[in-house]
């Protein structure tokens, strides 16, 4: 198989809140999938990509066997069950945290008063580590779904499940008490991927990195009198330099140059203090860095 026909094969997950950030990254890097909803498989139109979509749990499996060449999960699942794979690169999205949580009105609270109580959770392992580093000996009940309904049907006395918004802890009667872990989506691959699907994985990884990039920087663009450009490039030094337009007004340019999101916050007074007026920021698309 030449190089033009082959496919890098990617995990997705098939349902979730893993699967709308995966599926919206690879539109970012300019690349279509029409959606999972009921295909175990899919192509995608504009990059030579095979997706399968999977339980999430399942991805590192898949990968490790080589069924599929990379995969999208949170880093739980790995912390939870480590596979002979490789974290290729965190992805910013799908961030989360797996947390103890009990009845709102129950007493317990301190790690302590988990003592002697049954804990459900889809992670025993992660639960398990947890427990023992804090000294405290309790019974880890292991279910596979639906894990926050436990302690209202009398199965458990608390939970251990990932927590996003907060959500569904609420609607069930819960409350977070502990953070056992953070967790965000990862890109991982194959060990030891070579040859066309490795130059297929470095493609799609420099488009990812892109869009990063892109997503943690804004473009800004102000006005200024002439004179202050010495020391306004100093504040946005841009990629290379900031480029300067002269306006029709005399005596006046347009400076334009590229500054990380949370940075901007830090130098916005500073500009004005250096005569920018007008200050525009722009989300970029994409950043070849
Ligand atoms: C996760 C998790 C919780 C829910 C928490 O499920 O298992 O059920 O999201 O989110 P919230 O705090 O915003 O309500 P997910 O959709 O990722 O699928 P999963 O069944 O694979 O965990
Ligand atoms: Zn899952």
């Amino acid at each position: 198989m030449s190089f033009f026909d082959m496919k890098l094969k990617i995990a997705l997950q098939k349902q979730g809140k893993l699967a709308e950030g995966s599926i919206g990254l690879l539109r970012k890097c300019g690349i279509n999938v029409s959606n999972g909803l009921g295909k175990l498989r899919a192509e995608a139109s504009d990059f030579p990509l095979e997706i399968y979509f999977l339980r999430d749990d399942d991805i590192p499996d898949y990968v490790a066997d080589g069924v599929a060449d990379i995969g999208i999960i949170g880093e739980n699942v790995l912390a939870e069950r480590p596979q002979p794979v490789e974290t290729v690169q965190k992805l910013g999205f799908g961030r989360c945290r797996l947390s103890i949580a009990v009845p709102k009105r129950s007493g317990l609270d301190g790690v302590d008063s988990l003592s002697g109580k049954k804990i459900a959770t889809s992670f025993p392992n992660i639960l398990t580590a947890y427990l023992h580093k804090n000294s405290v000996v309790a019974e880890v009940h292991e279910v596979n779904g639906s894990v926050e309904i436990a302690p209202s049907v009398g199965l458990a006395d608390a939970v251990c499940d990932l927590v996003s918004s907060g959500s569904t802890l609420f609607t069930n009667g819960l409350r977070e008490a502990h953070v056992v872990m953070r967790s965000e989506a990862v890109l991982i691959s194959r060990s030891g991927l070579e040859g066309g699907a490795a130059r297929l994985l470095d493609l799609l990884l420099f488009r990812i990195r892109s869009v990063k990039a892109a997503e943690q920087n804004k473009y800004i663009l102000l006005n200024a009198p002439a004179e202050s450009v010495p020391n306004i490039s100093r504040l946005l030094p841009g990629m290379r330099s900031p480029t300067v337009v002269p306006l029709a007004e005399s005596g006046w340019v347009s400076l334009q140059s590229v500054i990380s999101e949370h940075e901007f916050w830090e130098v916005c007074d500073e500009l004005k203090k250096a005569g920018a007026e007008g200050i525009l920021v722009v989300s970029i698309d994409q950043m070849i860095v």
